[in-house]
């Protein structure tokens, strides 16, 4: 197959949604639909039940469940599809909005009865940062939910996208008879039945006379009033408007008794995006490029401590990737070759031996890797768009052996370069201050400190409330509000200056005395 058909035929994308919306389930679904797994229940949520308290085992177990379904490939209709798991825990956000950064399109679930959720919100301020298309499935229509009509507005409004209906439900919960395709004109009926795969269709118009035999006729009435509704209230579908990332359609449907998933899966492989161009501080990179080049988005420990190496996640930007030949670590300035490089099919792993725009690519790491690290064929360029987004909590890091300071180091280092936490360090007394989204990965590095490098430490909770990146164009009026802030200035991994600030307030106040000092709330600016 030549080239540019490997890059037409692929499309990676990342089902969001705040846990419990049916993320799982709708993932499972795809799969078998696609073939990559024959039995419900195969695939495993990554969900992490327990809070802050949880035992360490647990953490331990899901992070290796994880990996393995991190990436799921399979085939459908000739189209080589990528979906990239992202934690639903909102302690691993930041897990997610990297992976993100991967993808060229999402499709969003929804639970029909609690709407639009806090995690959903703030996944799409990242989509809608990134214009990354959007898909959105209406999952559990066979409860009872919030009105179709309610929930279009809630999304518009929570979301800010613009929304487009491409199936209608008629009624929901123990009345829910199936949906109305806006786009091929069917009725699709919805039956309890978890093992079979496609639902009855009947090709009808609503002005049918046929249609009241089939709907009774106070459903076919409704159904044929509300879809007048939506024409009139909504704009038609455009597919340049999703590419844009500016207008998202919207399925309806109940993951867990297959219904809608396939209707779902059909147009999403119409209408979802090939591998796309991406920044870097160069340049964008086109896909169709023939040079290789691409981004780690994702590093994961090995499970077994006995081995220190990791896994890093490489999304192929550009060109072809090959095992055993040399590329550009760009931040390194070195070569680096890999001989066992490998995929993810569901829950297997098998070696590589060419990867193309699009896929993702499993790299066996010693610790050469940081998140957003760039190979190329030896262009320096390095692709951004992967920032890190300010912390929510932040507690000082306290070593309690100082025999072991060296191993503390050396842990704190590594974990952070896989992302688990963000680590700042105060000028003063070279304090280490490391900030994460959720309480749980506090745990989960002390955890980790002990049993993979031996070294022990405690937390501090400090009085801070976010991080603001600071910069300026007058550098001595910078390095003047680092003199006068002292101790509320602090370091990142790449050593650029952060403010961490006590309150809003703070940074306001701070705003408005310093109009010279720009306040960023990503690591990543122009
Ligand atoms: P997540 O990955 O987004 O966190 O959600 P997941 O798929 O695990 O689904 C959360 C719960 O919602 C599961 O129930 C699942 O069975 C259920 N669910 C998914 N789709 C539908 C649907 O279309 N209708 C209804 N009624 N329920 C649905 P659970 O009790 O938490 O887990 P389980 O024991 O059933 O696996």
């Amino acid at each position: 197959m030549s080239y540019q058909n490997e890059i037409k035929k692929r499309r990676t994308f990342a089902i969001i949604s705040h846990p419990d919306a049916g993320k799982t389930t709708l993932t499972e679904k795809l799969l078998l639909f696609g073939g990559a797994i024959q039995t419900a229940g195969a695939v495993k949520s990554n969900k992490i039940k327990k809070t802050a308290t949880s035992d360490f085992m647990e953490i331990e177990k899901q992070r290796g469940i994880s990996v393995a379904t991190s990436v799921m490939t399979f085939e459908y209709r000739d189209l080589l599809i990528n979906i990239l798991d992202t934690p639903g825990h909102k302690d691993f956000a930041e897990d997610t909005y990297r992976t993100l950064t991967a993808v060229d399109s999402v499709i969003l679930v929804i639970d029909c009865v609690k709407g639009v959720e806090e995690q959903t919100e703030r996944l799409m301020e990242v989509c809608r940062m990134r214009k990354t298309p959007v898909i959105i499935f209406i999952n559990k229509l066979d409860r009872e939910g919030q009105s179709p009509f309610d929930l279009l507005d809630e999304l518009e409004n929570k979301l800010q996208i613009r929304v487009r209906p491409l199936t209608w439900p008629i009624n929901m919960g123990a009345n829910f008879k199936g949906v109305y395709s806006l786009y091929d004109k069917s009725l699709y009926f919805f039956q309890v039945n978890k093992t079979k795969i496609e639902a009855d269709v009947v090709e009808i118009g609503l002005d049918d006379e046929k249609l009241p035999s089939l709907l009774g006729e106070r459903d076919a009435g409704t159904l044929r009033e509300e879809v007048e509704l939506i024409e009139g209230v909504y704009d038609p579908f455009s597919e340049e408007a999703y590419d844009a990332g500016e207008l998202a359609p919207v399925f309806f449907g109940s993951a867990i008794n297959n219904f809608g998933v396939k209707e779902l899966l059909d147009t999403f492989c119409e209408i979802s995006p090939t591998p796309q161009a991406r920044p870097t501080d160069v340049r964008p990179v086109e896909p169709t490029e023939d040079k290789l080049s691409g981004f780690i988005f994702k590093i994961h420990a090995n499970l077994d401590p006995r081995h220190r190496d990791r896994i890093a996640f490489f999304r192929v930007c550009s060109g072809k990737f090959e095992r055993r030949k040399f590329y550009h670590h760009v931040r390194l300035n070195k070569d680096i070759r890999f001989a066992s490089p490998f995929t993810f099919m569901a829950s297997d792993k098998s070696i590589l031996e060419e990867g193309f725009p699009g896929d993702v690519v499993g790299l066996y790491d010693t610790g050469n890797f940081k998140i957003g690290d760039t190979l190329t064929e030896g262009e320096d360029l390095m692709f951004s768009g992967i920032p890190n987004f300010s912390p929510e909590i932040f507690k000082e890091l306290v070593n309690l052996d100082p025999m072991k300071s060296k191993q503390l180091d050396k842990g704190v280092q590594q974990l952070t370069d896989e992302g688990v936490a963000q680590l700042f360090t105060l000028e003063l007394g070279n304090r280490r201050i490391v900030g994460t989204v959720g309480e749980l990965q506090f745990d989960v590095i002390q955890h980790r400190l002990e049993h993979e490098y031996g070294a022990k430490c405690r937390w501090v909770p400090m009085n801070i409330d976010r991080a603001c990146w600071i910069t300026s164009d007058d550098k001595k009026k910078l390095d003047e509000f680092i003199r006068m802030k002292g101790n509320q200035i602090a370091y990142d991994k790449d050593n650029k200056p952060v403010f961490l600030a006590e309150s809003e307030w703070m940074i306001r106040m701070n705003r408005e005395n310093n109009p010279e000092i720009k306040f960023h709330f990503t690591s990543e600016f122009k």
